[in-house]
């Protein structure tokens, strides 16, 4: 696992993206299949790579994915669509066409369900799995990623490709990717900053397998890189 810190979140931000048109660079293909993560934290990378990378990106390659979703409007403040067509899609030249969103409005069993099969349908499939080629990945101070949170180990062992998670602490359901899609994916990248992530960067850099994102990290089939601030890295 690759570990690249950077002394502020923003230039974390900035190598994310530097990096993130460096793996497009290297596809042939004419898509590019990567699956978005929300929160807060990717908000920074998202309004970096609109105001000035823009120009550099060959925006009609890829094709935007949601690694999970909150059970609200996508106009809702707590969409992670919402978030990323804010800071990011609504800014920049990508078709509609190319931008699946997860439905957070629907019946959530049922999305999972749709969404599945949209993924299914459109991302190559190894051993009955999608194959993204790139994760994007936050992580919350608990130790979650996507929105499987710690106790909810059968969201990271389920056949299924996506699964209805509740957040512990609201109770809000939520739409998650599931562990072994992300695990099968080319490229796992976590972007984690900020001095309440310290635990869970130890626990993804391998200092114990504590919470689904450090087994996520430990057990990913292919690349997984983090970028991370001096903050969280305790540098
Ligand atoms: C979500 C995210 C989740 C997020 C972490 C970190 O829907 O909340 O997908 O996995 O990456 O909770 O969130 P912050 O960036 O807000 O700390």
């Amino acid at each position: 696992m690759i570990t690249n810190v950077f002394p502020t979140p923003k230039e974390a931000a900035r190598a994310l993206i530097e990096r993130v048109l460096n793996l497009l660079k290297e596809r042939d293909d004419n898509y590019y299949h990567i699956a978005l993560s929300g929160g807060s934290t990717p908000a920074l990378m998202f309004d970096l790579w609109a105001s000035e990378y823009t120009e550099l990106t060959p925006w009609e390659k890829l094709r935007f994915y949601w690694v999970d979703e909150r059970c609200v409007e996508p106009n809702d403040a707590e969409s992670n669509y919402g978030m990323a067509y804010q800071h990011l899609l609504s800014k920049v030249p990508v078709k509609t066409s190319h931008i699946y969103r997860i439905k957070g409005e629907e019946n959530p069993e049922e999305e999972c369900k749709r969404y599945a099969e949209i993924v299914l349908n459109k991302l190559p499939i190894e051993e009955g799995l999608p194959v993204f080629d790139l994760v994007l990945l936050g992580a919350g101070d608990d130790g979650h990623t996507s929105s499987i949170f710690p106790g909810q180990g059968e969201l990271l062992t389920t056949d299924k490709v996506y699964e209805v998670s509740i957040q512990p602490h609201t109770s809000q359901k939520r739409i998650a990717l599931t562990g072994r899609p992300i695990m099968n994916a080319k490229h796992v990248i976590f972007f984690v900053t900020g001095e309440k992530k310290k635990k869970v960067v130890l626990a993804i850099k391998g200092v114990d397998n504590n919470g689904p994102a450090a087994y996520i990290a430990h057990h990913a089939n292919n690349a997984v890189e983090v970028f991370t601030d001096n903050a969280a890295a305790d540098e």
